[in-house]
């Protein structure tokens, strides 16, 4: 396959503009196009994503923009309950990329609809569980898939803090645990934090920005290959991020910024401090965290590279979540994955 620079598009330009920025910055790309409802948002894009303004086309129509534009690969930034028709719109149209934002979706159907659209089309299409493609994930993950630890037995993850919510932010401390599992989870059960309890079975937090409509939660998750992960997400707690993942031979604890590892003699055997693996952390700036994943884009689309954040994956971050909402709403109970569908 040639290796022309792909020709790309952003739909929606909050968030969206960390994806100008990324495709603006990896030389696999040229960004032709971005589009928002909004003009006022795109005056901000330009500032937020450090593009000159005059070197893109600007829309706010974004059927328009895949008319027109010849686009490859697009990245769909609008609001966590309206990703589903610019994802199966592009793919329609001919897109052979995608980086849709995270949650998936909000509903399941509108995430078979989209898994079912781009595969129809053979479109590649990642989602933004950012973590995926911070290289000191991406080396833990490795160290884990090469037996350092055994066969892993636990994940604990915690998220504190005033913006601990079980959708907004709470989908990307999910699917890590999925990304360090890689099994199918198989049920869940769940608590909500106090004044929460009645939250309901549908997600009504409006995008994440009130923290008061999106609760913080209490997770067992047991996948198909006995993994079972323990997600803890508070507010009132400190503002933390982080992983604990343990074998029978040891133990990673894992954060943005760092991993500490402890080994055993003897598996089940009393830890010991050890050298950890090492690589670069969360970037301070998103649109340098996004270059790599923008960049496996481009070897999905012309080599047909695996994706690091599979929209498959995605779902099944989705289906824990409202698993979760189903199991408080039934005082805890264990809920089956995959969901039904009505
Ligand atoms: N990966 C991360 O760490 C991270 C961080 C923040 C937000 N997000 C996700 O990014 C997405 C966007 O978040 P946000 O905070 O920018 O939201 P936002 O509501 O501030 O911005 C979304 C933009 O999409 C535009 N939009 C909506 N429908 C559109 C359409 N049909 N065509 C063109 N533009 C349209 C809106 O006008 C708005 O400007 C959400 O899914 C959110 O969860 C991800």
């Amino acid at each position: 396959m040639t290796n022309q620079k792909l020709r790309a598009g952003v739909i929606g330009c909050g968030l969206g503009a960390y994806h100008g920025y990324a495709y603006a910055n990896a030389p696999e790309f040229e960004l032709i196009a971005v589009c928002d409802l909004k003009p006022d948002v795109l005056d901000r894009f330009f500032e937020r994503s450090r593009i000159t303004r005059g070197t893109v086309h600007e829309y706010t129509d974004y059927h328009a923009m895949l008319d027109k534009e010849n686009l490859d690969v697009v990245s769909v930034a609008t609001p966590d309950d309206y990703h589903v028709n610019p994802v199966c719109d592009a793919s329609n149209a001919g897109v052979k990329g995608i980086f849709c934002e995270k949650p998936l979706t909000i509903r399941l159907q509108d995430g078979d609809r989209m898994i079912e659209t781009i595969e129809r089309n053979g479109t590649k299409m990642s989602v933004d569980h950012t973590r995926s493609w911070v290289p000191l994930y991406q080396t833990v993950r490795q160290a884990v898939r090469s037996g350092e630890l055994g066969a892993l037995t636990r994940i604990v993850a915690h998220m504190g803090g005033r913006r601990s919510m079980l959708f907004r932010n709470g989908t990307h401390l999910i699917d890590a645990v999925c990304y360090f599992a890689e099994a199918e989870p198989v049920w869940v059960i769940a608590a909500h934090e106090r004044g929460l309890e009645d939250y309901g079975i549908e997600y009504k937090g409006e995008g994440g920005k009130d923290p008061q409509l999106d609760p913080a939660s209490t997770l067992i998750v047991e996948f198909a290959n006995g993994i079972r992960g323990i997600v803890n997400s508070a507010k009132m707690t400190p503002a933390i991020f982080e992983f604990d993942l343990l074998g029978p031979n040891g133990r990673y604890w894992l954060t943005d910024a760092h991993c500490t590892a402890w080994k055993t003699d003897q598996p089940e055997g009393a830890p010991k401090t050890v050298t950890a693996p090492q690589a670069g952390g969360f970037q301070d700036y998103m649109g340098d965290t996004l270059i790599p994943a923008v960049q496996e884009l481009a070897q999905m689309v012309w080599n047909d590279a695996p994706s690091s954040s599979p929209p498959r994956r995605a779902l099944n971050t989705l289906e824990i979540m409202l698993g979760a909402l189903i199991s408080q709403s039934r005082n805890s109970a264990k809920i089956h994955l995959p969901l039904p569908r009505d």
